[in-house]
């Protein structure tokens, strides 16, 4: 029995989460799981209504669960950053999720946007820190020509005690980024790690320390110590900078089998990521606690400029769910998620209007259920 807190959100969010759930109740009897979902309405409506975000009680109750199933955040009535930030980054940081992992695998039968590149090169994971780097909010804006700022991050007891000066007229705006050895390394052994379990050969560090020395020197040599140990030794390696990474991307993404990545940098490629996939409505993502409560979702928006009209792609919310499932250790009915949704695109005949096709989003996840129902040669009983 797996308790499951559930947040459809915003926009497509509840539209996309529905297929996932409906996909979830149907593995429940032929992979012996039961499910216990908690639904949440945090969300703009919620905000709207209440003022409130994500409240501690909330947060509380959660704690008693074995995972989160999210949708997406974010409404045109409420002022960008104040939902991402209060509901989902709140999420990410109280449970310390400090994976964010994204498998970037597109699908037998997808057009892939790059000529001549099929499905088959584009089979990598996205490892990107989630806690750390730019992300941390440690900045400010000044105008004043003479400021003082106090800036603190209680993680680390740090403080910044930041004088300015400036000459007339003059306005600035900074913002600190801060890695530290413990951050980076449990993040970047998480994806030798994550090498060894998906049998992959290679990790490739990407980051900028030829231009930011400090902060991507600091995390560059925490990778070439973890790469040297002897138990990675079957692993080879590879570091880029993330200028040329993003061109590698598009030009030649069969090289990555395992990408480990800053946070912002991270957060920049895995949406490139997603394009290369076949379409931002197929991506999935997890926000991963190893030891804790960890958090999965489409990477997509509320997207709503389509929300209400039952067109959404749900197979991103429902790969999360089989990411979900892989965290739970339900491998077998994860796999089964992947292998329905492969045959169901190849097949070509059922798809949303972002992958060229007519079915609706519930459609869609019929498709998948009915073709989970013929699946049963890796089953348990
Ligand atoms: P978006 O991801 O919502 O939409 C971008 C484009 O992709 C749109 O053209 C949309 O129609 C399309 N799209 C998205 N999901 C789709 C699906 N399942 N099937 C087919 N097409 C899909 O990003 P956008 O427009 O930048 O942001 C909209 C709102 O979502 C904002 O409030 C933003 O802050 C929020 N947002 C929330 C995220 C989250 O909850 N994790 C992530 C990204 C944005
Ligand atoms: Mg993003």
């Amino acid at each position: 029995m797996y308790k499951i807190a559930v947040i459809p959100g915003d926009g497509v969010g509840p539209e996309v989460v529905n297929e996932g759930i409906k996909v979830l109740d149907a593995l429940v009897e032929p992979y012996s799981m039961d499910f216990d979902f908690t639904y949440y309405p945090n969300g703009a409506e919620h905000y709207l209504k209440t003022g409130e975000t994500l409240s501690r009680e909330q947060l509380d109750e959660m704690e008693e669960m074995s995972a989160i199933y999210f949708g997406a955040i974010g409404d045109p009535r409420v002022k960008p950053g104040i939902l991402e930030k209060g509901v989902l980054l709140r999420i990410r940081s109280h449970f310390d999720q400090y994976v964010n992992l994204r498998p970037i695998i597109s699908f037998p039968g997808l057009i892939c946007p790059l000529r001549d590149k099929t499905f088959e090169d584009v089979q990598f994971y996205v490892v990107r820190e989630n806690t750390e780097d730019f992300y941390v909010g440690l900045g400010a804006r000044t105008d004043k020509k003479k400021d003082e700022h106090k800036l603190r991050f209680k993680k680390y007891n740090i403080k910044f005690d930041i004088e300015i000066e400036l000459d007339d007229e003059k306005e600035i705006a900074y913002q600190i980024g801060l890695i530290s050895r413990e951050g980076a390394e449990r993040i970047i052994r998480y994806a030798f790690e994550l090498a060894k379990k998906k049998n992959r050969k290679k990790v490739t560090s990407i980051d900028k320390a030829n231009v930011m020395s400090d902060i991507y020197g600091l995390w560059r040599e925490v990778f070439d110590e973890i790469a040297s140990e002897k138990e990675n030794s079957g692993i080879s390696t590879e570091r880029q900078f993330v200028d040329n990474a993003a061109m590698q991307f598009v030009k030649d993404p069969k090289q990555y089998e395992v990408i480990v990545v800053p946070n912002m940098f991270g957060d920049i490629l895995t949406d490139l990521g997603a394009s290369i996939q076949g379409s931002i409505g197929i991506a999935s993502g997890g926000n991963i606690n190893p030891d804790g409560i960890s958090m999965f979702e489409p990477i997509h928006g509320s997207a709503p400029d389509i929300a209400g009209k039952g067109i959404a792609n749900p197979l991103g919310a429902i790969l999360a769910a089989g990411m979900m499932l892989e965290e739970l250790n339900e491998c077998k009915a994860s796999n089964a998620i992947q292998r329905a949704i492969k045959n169901v695109l190849f097949e070509g005949k059922v798809r949303t209007p972002d992958l060229g096709g007519r079915a609706s989003t519930g459609g869609m996840g019929d498709a998948i259920i009915k073709e989970l129902m013929k699946d049963d040669e890796d089953r348990d009983i």
